[in-house]
């Protein structure tokens, strides 16, 4: 099976296989991603990448170096309606974030045709906040006090786009 999704510019999404584990979780647990997302262990991941159906994690990497940039995790790839579960990029500030958000963007609606996709993130997490807004995910919903982090509850922002709002987008 090819494990390339897509690419693009400078990057290009590829399924992640057994041997990327070990940077998906160095990458889950860096301070600076820990405090954003919710980690999963090891065997979760082994098991997201036997299946390659309905869960799929994503090695996100420079077409030049060969070298990984960062990881996305999608759920609910047997329904039309995807889910981004995690958004992480190792090399931050290169505009790499957004060129991968547009990317997946690219491959879940002009490719694999799903209806919808969202994503959920803290609401104090104001890059991503950011990041989703400018490519062009709607605001459709806070979940309230969702996730209790160091004694503090925090609230989810919900994003969501559809297909067409995709189209609109990227016209052809
Ligand atoms: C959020 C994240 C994926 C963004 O990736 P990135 O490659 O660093 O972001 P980019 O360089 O593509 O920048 C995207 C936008 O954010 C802005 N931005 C990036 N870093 C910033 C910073 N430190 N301060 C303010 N704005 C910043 C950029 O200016 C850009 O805005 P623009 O499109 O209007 O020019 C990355 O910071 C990350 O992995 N964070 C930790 C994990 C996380 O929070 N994941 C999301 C969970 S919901």
């Amino acid at each position: 099976m090819n494990a390339t999704l897509i690419e693009g510019r400078r990057l290009r999404l590829r399924r992640a296989n057994v041997t990327d584990i070990g940077y998906i979780m160095a990458l889950q647990y860096a301070p600076e991603n820990l405090k954003f997302i919710v980690p999963f262990d090891e065997d979760y991941h082994r098991q997201i990448i036997a299946d390659g159906t309905r869960k799929l994690n994503i090695i996100i990497e420079e077409i030049d170096t060969g070298t990984a940039a960062g990881y996305f995790m999608l759920r609910e790839l047997d329904t039309p309606c995807a889910e981004f579960t995690h958004v992480v990029i190792g090399r931050k500030g290169l505009g790499y974030g957004r060129e991968a958000l547009n990317l997946l963007l690219d491959w879940t609606f002009a490719v694999k045709k799903f209806h919808r996709v969202w994503i959920d993130c803290m609401e104090h997490n104001e890059i991503a906040l950011h990041l989703y807004e400018r490519a062009g995910f709607v605001r459709e919903g806070l979940l309230r006090e969702y996730m209790l982090t160091d004694g503090a509850w925090e609230n989810l922002v919900v994003f969501g786009m559809l297909s067409r709002e995709y189209s609109a987008l990227r016209p052809t």
